[in-house]
């Protein structure tokens, strides 16, 4: 999938779309040669790559250096780059620098988390001809505010509140909203409600598609594993054995043989 159109249609057609977040070129080769529909080049980058504690320390030099990587390896797919933390909140001029950086990193649409206060803003990048995607619920780079990475929308008010977001998202213009981790129910509802497609992380299964990020699905860090995980590798301790028989074969003196030696 390339387009925004091909995204969409997905949604029209009864379709699950598959998301996965990436952020370098040879795991964006892998994701290039899956049967993966889109890639997220999500802010997730500063803690899984840079090994920040939240989101807020990302910034658009970072996501356009990753986005420039992973266009570079998954030339096949469609892209959405993430818009960092208050690159929104400057001005119109920041914001749609920080559009321009990614999308000339060879992104072909953006991200940008929550809907109070920019839906002027995220009119004003879709009719400069750029696709945004929403971001509703736990949106993490508010997650000084809302006091840690929690489920929202739990209660009667809250629900409302990020149900009427959704509907504002979609008038001022999105393609689609990512909803993360809010309750099940609520993100069927808001599905139902809305024209565009959903894509679910720690919602439940009625949104139009699901992301995850990569290394969380790869089981890359074995002390992270919240409830809406699922792991289809065993990545660390597969590594782990790697490197520690090429450690084990260096010290005996087993690596390299002459097979794998210049004479
Ligand atoms: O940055 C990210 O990876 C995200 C996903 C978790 C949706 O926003």
């Amino acid at each position: 999938m390339r387009s925004v159109l091909e995204f969409q249609s997905k949604k029209t057609q009864g379709e699950a779309i598959s998301m996965i977040t990436c952020y370098d070129t040879w795991s964006a080769k892998i994701i290039n040669d899956s049967s993966i529909d889109s890639i997220l080049i999500g802010d997730s980058a500063s803690m899984v790559m840079h090994g920040h504690p939240s989101t807020v320390h990302a910034d658009t030099e970072m996501m356009a250096a990753h986005v420039k990587a992973v266009s570079k390896g998954a030339p096949n797919k469609f892209l959405i780059g993430d818009i960092p933390f208050l690159a929104n909140r400057k001005s119109r001029e920041v914001l749609m620098d920080t559009v321009e950086a990614l999308m000339k990193a060879g992104s072909h649409s953006v991200k940008l988390e929550g809907a109070k206060g920019h839906l002027e803003d995220i009119s004003h990048i879709v009719e400069s001809g750029v696709p945004v995607m929403g971001h509703l619920g736990l949106t993490p780079q508010s997650v000084n505010q809302l006091g840690g990475f929690k489920v929202q929308g739990k209660g009667e008010e809250t629900a409302r509140e990020i149900f009427d977001d959704a509907l504002a998202l979609e008038r001022a213009g999105c393609f689609s909203i990512v909803l993360e981790c809010i309750p099940a129910p609520l993100a069927e509802h808001i599905t139902e409600a809305l024209t565009i497609p959903t894509i679910g992380i720690g919602s439940g299964p009625d949104t139009t598609g699901q992301v995850l990020v990569l290394q969380d699905l790869l089981g890359m860090d074995p002390s992270f594993q919240p409830k809406f995980v699922r792991r289809y590798l065993e990545g660390y301790k597969l590594i782990m054995e790697a490197v520690n028989r090429f450690d084990a074969d260096v010290k005996a003196r087993a690596f390299p043989v002459k097979k794998e030696s210049f004479v």
